[in-house]
């Protein structure tokens, strides 16, 4: 199994990025730390710990990251995610799950790449000033790290502006600064990859009917709530009426082509050296700097093999349910 460390804003789309990583076979969850990104920190930790409570889950330390951005002030995606993060469902208010406080989450996270050295993966799916942060405090950490897989960016595409995208658009610097120290170790999934991974009609439609129900519906009913409420932001502020484009769950996913070299995933990357612009009109703006394929560049997904991607995401879910 990959031990994968995953940091994140739930978020609707993060949601499905903590089954992933929790219910896939290839995965061992080490840890998860959160961010300020699609809402408030306090709710982006608490609906962490929240979801965790829904699939059964006591054993997973959280830990509460960043509340803003390194340098410019913070910004939401309530439009798009809700004012709790998690639009389309309702959450319990109070969690089994608690917070964990016996670290800080920079040590927590340390500890766990120095105890999993060399296999380790973290997965990113919100903004990255956690991870900015981690590799300022402890730089010795880097070589230890085997990949970062990034749900961030987009290649001439964006989501916030034109070319910029919302996690690299809220906190360019992080971005910037994680690019630049880790490149040839990040496998990023850009907008223009997970763009092609549409939650379409048909894809809502199994997540409601389960093929084999082993408890209430009320499980299912709360994905496919999230989707729904996601599905509708993306038809009104986007005018995308196939479905909502899942991101983050595409990070956790474009770790299996890089470590198992005997499977079929229909993974294609280029290999490029980028940056993100950090100031002025072009802020948040993720760029290629030389069209060319490069060694220290960065993998930047472009396509995937999207069937194979739900089956084995609603697999998770069923495994979920059960659990
Ligand atoms: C990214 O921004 C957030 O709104 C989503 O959770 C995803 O991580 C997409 O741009
Ligand atoms: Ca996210």
């Amino acid at each position: 199994k990959i031990p994968v460390w995953l940091d994140c804003d739930p978020g609707n789309d993060d949601v499905f990025a903590i089954i992933l990583a929790l219910f896939h076979p290839s995965f061992k969850l080490i840890g998860i730390s959160t961010v300020h990104g699609n809402a408030p920190l306090s709710m982006t930790t608490h609906n962490t710990l929240a979801l965790l409570d829904i699939v059964n889950v006591h054993n997973i330390k959280v830990y509460e990251g960043s509340q803003i951005p390194l340098v410019n002030p913070p910004k939401f995606a309530a439009e798009m995610h809700g004012h709790t993060g998690i639009g389309g469902a309702t959450f319990p208010q109070v969690t089994y799950n608690q917070i964990c406080q016996d670290m800080s989450y920079l040590e927590a996270m340390k500890q766990a790449i120095i105890k999993y050295e060399g296999n380790i993966c973290l997965i990113c799916t919100g903004t990255l000033t956690n991870v900015s942060k981690l590799i300022t405090a402890y730089p010795e950490i880097k070589s230890k790290i085997k990949y970062v897989s990034i749900m961030g960016g987009g290649i001439k595409l964006g989501n916030v502006t034109e070319f910029a995208e919302f996690n690299f658009h809220t906190d360019p610097h992080a971005a910037n600064h994680v690019i630049q120290e880790l490149s040839s170790k990040i496998i990023l999934s850009p907008l223009n990859l997970t763009h092609q991974v549409i939650a379409t009609k048909q894809i809502r439609k199994r997540i409601y009917n389960a093929r084999e129900r082993t408890r209430n519906s009320s499980f299912r009913e709360i994905f496919f709530g999230i989707l729904t409420f996601y599905s509708e932001a993306y038809a009104r502020k986007y005018g995308i009426i196939d479905g909502p484009p899942i991101h983050d769950p595409v990070a956790v996913y474009s770790l299996l082509p890089f470590n198992d070299e005997n499977g079929e995933y229909g993974y294609k990357y280029l290999r490029r050296k980028i940056k993100v612009e950090t100031e002025g009109d072009n802020e948040g703006e993720s760029i290629i700097e030389n069209d060319s394929d490069d060694k220290e560049g960065v993998f930047i997904g472009q396509k995937l093999d999207v069937d194979k991607f739900w089956n084995e995401m609603l697999d998770a879910l069923d495994v979920a349910e059960k659990h």
